[in-house]
C-alpha cells in the first residue's frame, strides 16, 4: 500500500496546522532572536544599528498584530526613560509629526503592509530616520528605512501572527535595553536568558485544550489587562476573532467598569491576564471579582502569585519571570486558547475567510 503525503502536510511536521506548529517553534525564534545580542556577562545588548545615539523620541507605527507588539515595545521604551508613542499605520500624517522629530520605526513582520509603509514614507518625507522591525531581510520596509532589526522568527505561513508577535517583543524589548543609557540589570538579563525554556515550559504544561472545549460555544470573549499585560490583553482578542469567527473583544482591564461592564452574561468568559501580587495586580483582581459577581465564567492566565485564582473558574499557568517578561508568556497560553477554540468549532486556522498574511492595500 501507499502512503499518501503532500508536501504542505509535510511542512506541518506533524502538526495538524501551521499555526500550531508555529506556536511551538517559540522557543527556538526566541533563541535566535536573543543570539549573538545579549551578552550574560556584560550585561549588555548589543543591536547592529547605527545612527540612532541620539534618539529623543519615538513614534512606533503598525497594523494588527505588530501594532501589540509595538504598544509592548512602546511601554518598555517609556520605563527607560524614552518618550515612545504608538499609533495605527493607517492612522498616521504629517499631524502626528508635529514638534521635536522622532525616529519612526515600522513594526512590520512581512514588511510589505501598505498602510505601514505609508507612514514610514510620510515620516521619511518630513525629514524623520526610520528603523524596520521586520521577519523579512531584504522587504520593502527593510530597503527603504535607514535601518533594519531583524526578528529572526523563520517563516510563518499561518495567516495568524504567533511566532512573529513574540519575535517581535523581544526585538524591542532589546531595543529598549540597547538605546536606554541606564544600566540593564543582571536579573532583566537572566529573565531574557531563561525566557525561551519558560516559553517551551507553558507549551508543554498549557490546560488551554481543556478550557477552550469547554467555552467554545460561548457567545463571546472579553480580554482585559493592565500595564505591561494590556497588550496581549488587545491581542488575544485579536487572535480569537481572526481564526475562530467569534466575537471576541480586548480591553485595559481599568476600563470594563466604563461601558464593556454591560456585555458581561453567564456565556462570556472574561480572560484576564494578572501576574504578580503588586498593586496594580491588585487592581485587576478587582477588575475579575466584578465580573465574576455578576455570572461570568472567568479564564485566568496568572504566574499563581497574585489572588485571582480564587476569583477564577480556569486558571491557566505561567512561571514566574520578570514583570516585563510576563505578556509574553502569558500571549502562548492566549495563542493555544485561540487556536483550540478554532479546532473545537471546526475553522480553517491556517488560512482565515477574507484575511491575508500581508495585505498590501491601504
Ligand atoms: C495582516 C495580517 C496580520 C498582521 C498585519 C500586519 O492584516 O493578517 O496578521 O498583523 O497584516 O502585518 P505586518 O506584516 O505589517 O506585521
Amino acid at each position: 500500500s501507499t502512503v499518501e503525503w503532500d508536501a504542505e502536510d509535510a511542512g506541518k511536521s506533524g502538526y495538524d496546522h501551521y499555526m500550531l506548529k508555529e506556536i511551538h517553534e517559540q522557543p527556538r525564534a526566541l533563541r535566535k532572536c536573543l543570539r549573538e545580542r545579549v551578552d550574560a556577562i556584560e550585561r549588555t545588548v548589543d543591536l547592529d544599528l547605527e545612527g540612532l545615539d541620539d534618539v529623543s523620541a519615538i513614534h512606533l507605527v503598525a497594523c494588527g498584530t505588530s501594532y501589540h507588539a509595538a504598544l509592548y515595545g512602546a511601554r518598555l521604551l517609556r520605563e527607560r526613560g524614552i518618550p515612545a508613542q504608538t499609533f495605527v499605520a493607517s492612522e498616521y500624517d504629517r499631524a502626528s509629526l508635529a514638534g521635536e522629530t522622532p525616529l519612526v520605526v515600522g513594526v512590520t513582520q512581512s514588511g510589505e503592509t501598505a498602510d505601514t509603509l505609508g507612514a514610514l514614507r510620510t515620516a521619511r518625507a518630513a525629514g524623520a530616520r526610520t528603523l524596520a522591525v521586520t521577519n523579512t531581510v531584504g522587504s520593502t520596509a527593510a530597503r527603504e528605512c535607514d535601518e533594519a532589526l531583524y526578528v529572526r522568527a523563520g517563516p510563518e505561513i499561518g495567516v495568524a501572527a504567533t511566532k512573529t508577535f513574540a519575535s517581535q517583543q523581544i526585538a524591542l524589548h532589546a531595543f529598549a535595553l540597547w538605546l536606554s543609557e541606564e544600566s540593564i540589570g543582571s536579573d532583566r538579563i537572566d529573565a531574557l536568558r531563561a525566557l525561551p525554556d519558560q516559553v517551551q515550559a507553558v507549551l508543554d504544561d498549557s490546560d488551554a485544550r481543556s478550557v477552550a472545549e469547554a467555552y467554545a460555544d460561548s457567545s463571546a470573549f472579553f480580554f482585559v489587562g493592565r500595564r505591561h499585560h494590556q497588550p496581549v490583553a488587545l491581542e488575544g482578542a485579536l487572535k480569537l476573532k481572526e481564526i475562530s469567527y467569534e466575537h471576541a473583544e480586548g480591553f485595559a482591564a481599568g476600563e470594563l467598569k466604563h461601558g464593556p461592564l454591560a456585555l458581561i452574561e453567564d456565556d462570556t468568559p472574561l480572560i484576564a491576564v494578572v501576574t504578580g501580587d503588586d498593586e496594580i495586580a491588585q487592581k485587576t483582581v478587582s477588575n475579575v471579582k466584578e465580573v465574576q459577581a455578576r455570572g461570568a465564567p472567568v479564564i485566568a492566565v496568572t504566574d499563581g502569585r497574585s489572588d485571582v485564582e480564587q476569583y477564577a473558574n480556569h486558571v491557566l499557568e505561567i512561571p514566574e519571570t520578570d514583570p516585563t517578561l510576563a505578556p509574553v508568556l502569558a500571549n502562548v497560553q492566549l495563542q493555544l486558547l485561540s487556536y483550540w477554540i478554532a479546532a473545537e468549532l471546526g475553522r480553517p486556522i491556517d488560512k482565515p475567510r477574507h484575511l491575508a498574511k500581508s495585505v498590501t492595500v491601504k
